[in-house]
């Protein structure tokens, strides 16, 4: 191996690290709504959106999927967040069954692993890039200056 990529390989793992350190250490609570419809206004496509993330993520004690009653994001269904007690919250809209629950799948495995819960943008499939609503720090982050907590 040569001098620049140790050089890389050696920053690559301190970022591991950093993420190993700060990733969110308990529950990841996956909230679907189930009030949503369709963009036309007639079928209500919520609980089949639940019924397919539950089925695929499961129920543990590192994650769990709850049905909601609106996220306030109506125009943009199916809609489901993404959040836990140290780590980012994550809103997603335009989300159709299936492929949003593969993404959803490999999302929740990366923010688990990711410092913070902010799961790289690389790692976050098309739908949820492009679904992308809104992300919240977590409640720790600095008042003073809006950084992650020291
Ligand atoms: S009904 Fe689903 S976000 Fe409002």
């Amino acid at each position: 191996m040569d001098r620049e990529n140790a050089g890389r390989e050696s920053a690559d793992m301190a970022l591991v690290e950093a993420a190993r350190v700060h990733a969110p250490s308990g529950l990841t609570l996956v909230s679907v709504c189930i009030t949503c419809k369709s963009a036309d206004g007639g079928a209500v496509v919520g609980p089949d959106m639940f019924e397919s993330v539950k089925a695929a993520l499961g129920s543990s004690d590192r994650v769990q999927v709850r049905p909601v009653q609106c996220l306030s994001v109506c125009k943009r269904p199916a809609t489901v967040a993404v959040t836990s007690a140290d780590g980012y919250t994550f809103l997603f809209g335009d989300l159709q069954t299936e492929s949003g629950t593969a993404a959803l799948v490999s999302f929740v495995k990366s923010y688990q692993n990711s410092g913070y819960g902010l799961v790289p943008w690389r790692e976050r499939a098309e739908v949820l890039r492009k679904g992308m609503v809104a992300r919240v720090p977590p409640m720790r982050w600095s008042p003073d200056d809006g950084g992650a907590p020291k």
